[in-house]
């Protein structure tokens, strides 16, 4: 019987030890590229290896997606990029898109003032101005050190020669074809029934890249592709012009700081709420000892959807594009706001949405996305977040130019109350208007400790970006785990409205979610749901990396 015992404890001891291994990222020396596909991470790489720095790094691993993730990897879209240099000094670039000059408030309403549905999402009129192109040159121009023509080259040899699809992208594509179908006046490449291993070759993208590895930002803004852009959009009843393309322009923003138990936490500012709902939330649990709470249990999830139901009420009210609308940023942050909002919590019952609106701010007046995370050999750090909105955007695929389209529109509060696809509602601060960007959820982020870089972080997956950022942070500041533990624990999510608490299936035990519903909690777990698809650097104590990719999806590390 001992004898027994003993093989048993050993045979478990052996299994706990698999299991910590299984948890590990790829571990690197020096320099890193993570993101949603291997080939984009390699060519990411292959660019460090030959001396190129993290923004080298950004524009070869930007078109590759372009190439290797249709679903959103993109020159149609947009996004946003937070870096911070070897020397410490940090940026950020705004490349969200815009909306067209002729964008009116009530352009998604019929007669009646009800809201089309469907016409923000799909075809033409869902699209806003892309901003990618301009902010990849843009950063190229300002930071990059290798000639931009060979950081173009890779993608599109991987759009002439083809790329093998894999079986996570056989099935989107799939259950994306009627649509394709319905918006396109014409049979795109993406057009068949697709299966793992399969090659998509895709000419028109390889020439569009070609122009614009030629022309920089014109081969993208002017010339023939901007011809072919404005011609099909208008040939499907859009509304975009030359003029809106000719005058898109990246910006370059502060980011976003502000310190979480000893971190410095550097991330995206507005259009972008992920930064400052990010600062709410983790400023709303901060007086919490979460060493004496246990990771993912009854009161884990319970403070931090408090603390999300009401960062989220907040965000529904006060925030849009800041060059549009005045935001009260630092009060939204300030101590004294913060613990007023929490001071109604309590951990015997739920607070019902229905009782939290937005906070009293006193003095105002008033299913894709990707994300990339990059170390170079010298230390500097990039974090991007781009998409399309949902997978392939509008499904508009650009005829005879082979990019698709942003739905990114839909991101604008098109009327007061009613839900976007995630399910997010707004105001006047984020209403439509001629050329304003439309407020976003990408929470591209790095972290800092005692002035050294310590994570780069972020994720798709619309309104959950930001409670999937919010959760890595905590469990490598608070739960010491390392990155690729951290990916892989299981998410949950909860946004004020709908009221209701998203959690990934079977990653949470019985009796919590039993207590949950008990505090007054409701509850949604779906087979199928998948929060967010976190793509992660962690800088090591001993000074080496590791990846945390995620496995919901097919992203992958490359490094050395
Ligand atoms: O900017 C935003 O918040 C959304 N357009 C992001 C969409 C997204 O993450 C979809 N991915 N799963």
């Amino acid at each position: 019987m001992i004898k027994y015992l003993f093989y048993l404890c050993c045979c478990i001891a052996v299994l706990n030890s698999c299991n910590k291994k299984l948890e590990l990222g790829l571990i690197t020396e020096k320099a890193m590229v993570v993101s949603a596909r291997v080939e984009a991470s390699e060519i990411g790489a292959a660019i460090l290896k030959k001396g190129g720095n993290a923004y080298d790094v950004m524009v070869a691993t930007h078109f590759a997606l372009a190439v290797v993730h249709p679903v959103a990897g993109n020159i149609g879209g947009g996004g946003f990029m937070v870096y911070r240099n070897n020397d410490g000094t940090k940026g950020a670039l705004d490349f969200r898109e815009k909306a067209p000059i002729t964008a009116h408030k009530d352009m998604y309403l019929d007669s009646l003032g009800n809201f089309i549905k469907n016409k923000s999402v799909l075809g033409a009129h869902a699209v806003g101005i892309p901003g990618s192109v301009a902010g990849v040159v843009e950063v190229h121009q300002k930071l990059g050190s290798l000639p931009f023509s060979e950081l173009v080259q890779p993608a599109i040899d991987l759009a002439k020669n083809g790329i093998l699809i894999t079986e996570k992208q056989a099935d989107d594509l799939n259950n994306a074809t009627a649509r394709f179908r319905k918006v396109n006046n014409y049979k795109t490449v993406f057009d068949k029934e697709w299966k793992a291993d399969d090659v998509l070759i895709q000419n028109d993208l390889a020439q569009t890249l070609e122009r614009i590895r030629d022309f920089g930002r014109d081969g993208f803004y002017k010339g023939k592709t901007a011809e072919l852009f404005v011609n099909y959009i208008t040939e499907l009843g859009g509304i975009i012009t030359y003029k809106d393309l000719e005058k898109y322009e990246a910006i370059w923003r502060k980011p976003i700081e502000f310190t979480y138990k000893n971190h410095n936490i550097i991330s995206m500012t507005l259009p972008a709420s992920g930064g400052i709902c990010l600062a709410q939330i983790l400023k709303s649990i901060a007086p919490y000892d979460l060493s004496k709470i246990k990771h993912n249990s009854t009161e884990y999830i319970q403070l931090l959807t408090e603390a999300e139901r009401r960062a989220y009420a907040d965000r529904a009210h006060y925030l849009g594009d800041i060059d549009f609308v005045d935001v009260p940023l630092d009060s939204l942050i300030s101590p004294a706001y913060i613990n007023k909002r929490m001071s109604d919590f309590s951990w015997d019952k739920a607070t019902p949405s229905t009782t939290v609106s937005h906070g009293k701010i006193l003095g105002y007046e008033s299913d894709e996305t990707t994300h990339y995370s990059i170390v170079d050999q010298f230390g500097n750090a990039v974090a991007v977040t781009t998409t399309l909105n949902t997978g392939y955007g509008s499904k508009v695929l650009v005829k005879g130019a082979g990019f698709f389209l942003n739905n990114e529109m839909d991101d604008f509060s098109s009327k007061p109350g009613v839900p976007n696809v995630y399910g997010l509602v707004g105001s006047k601060a984020n209403a439509i208007a001629p050329e304003k960007r439309m407020l976003s959820s990408m929470t591209p982020t790095i972290i800092e400790k005692d002035g050294k870089l310590k994570m780069v972080v972020g994720t798709p997956g619309g309104s959950t970006i930001i409670t999937s950022v919010l959760q890595n942070i905590i469990n490598v500041v608070d739960y010491n785990m390392g990155m690729q533990a951290s990916v892989n624990q299981p998410r949950f999510h909860h946004q004020w409205l709908p009221d209701v608490i998203r959690m990934e299936p079977n990653g949470f035990n019985h009796n919590t979610k039993t207590n949950l519903n008990n505090l007054g909690y409701d509850i949604l777990e779906r087979n199928s749901l998948i929060i967010g698809r976190v793509d992660a650097i962690l800088v090591l104590p001993n000074g080496k990396l590791e990846a945390g990719a995620d496995k919901r999806g097919d992203d992958a590390a490359v490094g050395f």
